[in-house]
């Protein structure tokens, strides 16, 4: 057997994050989830990960492990935070002591000191829970530190005062201060694709920006063919022209059939028939507009027709908007295999636009959170903790942040390597599964769910094997469990037709059968020479029913 490590990307910018610091008792947890709430931002207190990871109180935490166990703890819990975009972090109180970690976390963020004077700080310390640091002298480990810390916290960014003012009253100066360094709109994720880059849109209303955003990044524009898949023509189809005519356009309108019936060659010639009968060129720009299903077929059109025509893609699913919308890959499913002929052909722009899931089907929204949960195991834990904390498959919430944080995980492996030969490969984690089990099944299961069942047995396999953290494949199916998708193959699925399944992937493979799982500190590793029959038990709950898959 050989594990080939694939160390985790740098992931590009997001919307900026706010950082809340100060000292304890100076409200970063009540302010910050105030300002959160206000600026309609995810939440997430430090202090809390620490405890929620160790499984113990802070208090519990100096207890059994003293001062130094809980700072290893908030080391890793500000390294994971500094991975973040577009959330409000409040850190521990002696965050800023850490200089090297809390700059990473600081970079590009909005960082807000809460200031409030000795007096104060005082009366709101003694007489509040156990605080392990300022015990056993309370008031006079308070002044001390406080003095100690004072040019930390000054050279951290601008404070606030929160002496004798109401959390309303700070929670509004730090929104004002954040919303006057952020600017409104969508959030922005740049895919770097060797020379070139690409920006993602993604928020609220980030359609209606696209005439403009096209003007900007693509230039000399004068028509452009939107092309939807028909389910969303009438909607997300409309609503696209609707941008671009307001940008000063010309638009034709066309549409693929629903679904993965795009991904047909006939489908691509009648597209190659009507741009042909519209004289397109290379001075036509091609709108796609629907799942990953017509963004593939689309794009293959537009990178076939005259040698490759500019193409923009509007994500309608929430698989398209994490996933397939990026990183150039375009194809159609020939002779019964699925994305058998294609191309690379990067988009100019994309949308993600999150109000268009408004009308997607709670199971198709399903399959599109495997993608997010596979995309938050490789680069962001932290994204992990709050998909646990915050999500529901079936809640209509908005999924601006979750897409963010996906696409710029998604974006980091393709700018390490956008011709798909090495790093980029970690992105098929628990894929070499999933795929023996959409194929056993003649496709009834889909993508998403046989990706949720293969990441779950590659964490398994992983762990297994040493290589991958022993707790994450429960952590991944108590997620699972909590999104209601799947955590093991359906029951009346033959095994040996998924250990087919698999060796047919192979050898179409040159013989390789690459596992890819979970590395610890992210990012991933492809291991290789594994016995097929023994990998494929991970699967199922206890390694059966495997038993009669030969090998
Ligand atoms: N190119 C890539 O990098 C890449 C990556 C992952 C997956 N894919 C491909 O993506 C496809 C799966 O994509 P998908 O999960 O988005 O499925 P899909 O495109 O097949 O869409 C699923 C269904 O939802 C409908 N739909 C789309 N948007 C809707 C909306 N807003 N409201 C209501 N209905 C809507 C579609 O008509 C279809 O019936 C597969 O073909 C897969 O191979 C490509």
């Amino acid at each position: 057997m050989t594990a080939t490590e694939i160390l985790p990307p740098d992931l590009p910018s997001g919307r900026a994050k706010l950082v809340l610091t100060g000292f304890s008792g100076s409200g970063k947890t009540t302010v910050g989830r105030e300002v959160a709430g206000r600026l309609r931002l995810p939440f997430i207190d430090l202090d809390e990960v620490v405890a929620d990871r160790a499984g113990l109180s802070v208090e519990q935490i100096f207890e059994s492990l003293g001062e130094g166990g809980f700072r290893a703890l908030e080391r890793a819990a500000l390294t994971d935070a500094a991975k973040l975009s577009g959330c409000v972090v409040a850190t521990g109180g002696g965050a800023v002591t850490d200089s090297d970690r809390f700059r990473q976390l600081a970079a590009g963020a909005v960082v807000v000191v809460l200031d409030c004077d000795r007096a104060e700080t005082q009366r709101r310390l003694l007489g509040s829970h156990p605080r392990p640091l300022l015990e056993p002298e309370r008031a006079r480990t308070i002044s001390s530190l406080m003095r100690e810390r004072e040019a930390a916290y000054a050279a951290a960014g601008p404070l606030v005062s929160t002496t004798g003012r109401s959390v309303a009253e700070v929670a509004a100066e730090v929104e004002a201060r954040y919303r006057a360094a952020v600017p409104p709109g969508p959030a922005e994720v740049r895919v770097t694709d060797g020379p070139s880059s690409y920006p993602v849109l993604i928020g609220p209303s980030a359609v209606a920006k696209l005439g403009e955003a096209v003007a900007r990044e693509i230039g000399e524009v004068q028509r452009a063919v939107v092309i939807a898949d028909a389910l969303v023509a009438g909607t997300a189809g409309q609503a696209t022209a609707t941008a671009l005519r307001a940008g000063g356009l010309q638009v034709v309108a066309l549409q693929v059939p629903a679904g993965e019936a795009a991904k047909r060659i006939q489908v691509v010639a009648r597209l190659w028939e009507q741009l042909s009968a519209l004289g397109a060129d290379r001075h036509d720009l091609i709108v796609a507009v629907g799942g990953g299903a017509a963004l593939d077929a689309i794009g293959f059109a537009a990178a076939t027709f005259a040698r490759g025509l500019p193409l923009v893609n509007v994500a309608t699913t929430l698989l398209a908007m994490a996933d397939a919308a990026i990183g150039g890959k375009v194809a159609i499913d020939h002779s019964g295999t699925k994305n058998s002929v294609g191309a690379f052909h990067q988009p100019r722009l994309v949308v993600a636009d999150p109000e268009f899931l408004a009308t997607l089907p709670v199971g198709i929204l399903r399959q599109g959170l495997a993608e997010v949960l596979k995309a938050a195991v490789l680069g962001s834990p932290l994204t992990l903790h709050l998909i646990k904390q915050s999500v529901g498959a079936s809640s209509r919430q908005d999924w601006s942040w979750l897409v963010e944080q996906a696409v710029r995980i998604k974006a980091a492996y393709v700018a390490v390597d956008p011709g798909d030969l090495g790093a980029r490969q970690a992105l098929n984690l628990g894929h070499t599964f999933a795929h023996g089990l959409e194929s056993a099944s003649d496709y009834a299961l889909s993508h998403g769910e046989a990706v949720a069942v293969g990441l779950l047995a590659a964490a398994k396999l992983g762990a297994n094997l040493g290589l991958s953290p022993t707790g994450l494949a429960l952590e991944l199916q108590e997620l699972a469990r909590g999104l209601e998708l799947p955590q093991d193959p359906p029951s009346g699925l033959d095994p040996v037709r998924v250990l087919q399944a698999m060796a047919g992937d192979k050898k179409r493979r040159a013989g390789r059968a690459v596992f890819v799982v979970p590395r610890r500190d992210g990012g991933a590793l492809l291991v290789e020479g594994l016995e097929l029959a023994w990998a494929v038990r991970f699967l199922w709950p206890d390694g059966e029913p495997a038993a009669g898959a030969g090998s």
